[in-house]
């Protein structure tokens, strides 16, 4: 009896965790049918941005008064964001390669890129 009840609970929560799976996945998957297809990698670049970055950045990607770059002026080339990000800058902007993934990078390319000044 004792068994079969913690086999239900078991049960319920496989099909929670598979439900919420499915969900992301259908969130993920209408992102890239209304032709937004970066929208998922903004969201995960701005979190991480928040996480990783923001404290020398600023949470608006300047810090007007200070020896950060305003990030919204970095210039639409991706190659030197990821050396930038991988390799630090001057013993001043920090190496991020052992830290982040390159996806985490890209997302941070894509969040970055879309707050870009025109
Ligand atoms: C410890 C403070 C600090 C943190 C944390 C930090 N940065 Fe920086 N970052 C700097 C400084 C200082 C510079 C300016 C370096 C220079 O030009 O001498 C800079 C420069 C940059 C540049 C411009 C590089 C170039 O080629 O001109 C980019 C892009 C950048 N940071 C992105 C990021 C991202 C993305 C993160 C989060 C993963 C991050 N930074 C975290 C301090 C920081």
């Amino acid at each position: 009896m004792l068994r079969e009840v913690t086999y239900q609970t078991a049960a319920k929560i496989a099909a929670v965790a598979v439900l919420t799976v499915a969900l992301a996945a259908t969130v993920r998957a209408a992102d890239e049918a209304n032709g937004n297809p970066v929208q998922a990698q903004i969201d995960h670049g701005k979190s991480t941005y928040a996480s990783k970055c923001s404290h020398c950045h600023g949470p608006n990607m300047m810090n007007s008064g200070t020896i950060t770059p305003d990030l919204r002026a970095f210039p639409d080339d991706k190659t030197r964001f990821v050396t930038t990000v991988k390799n630090g800058k001057n013993n001043k902007m920090p190496p991020w390669a052992d830290i982040l993934s390159d996806d985490e990078i890209g997302d941070l390319w894509a969040f970055i890129s879309s707050r870009r000044k025109p």
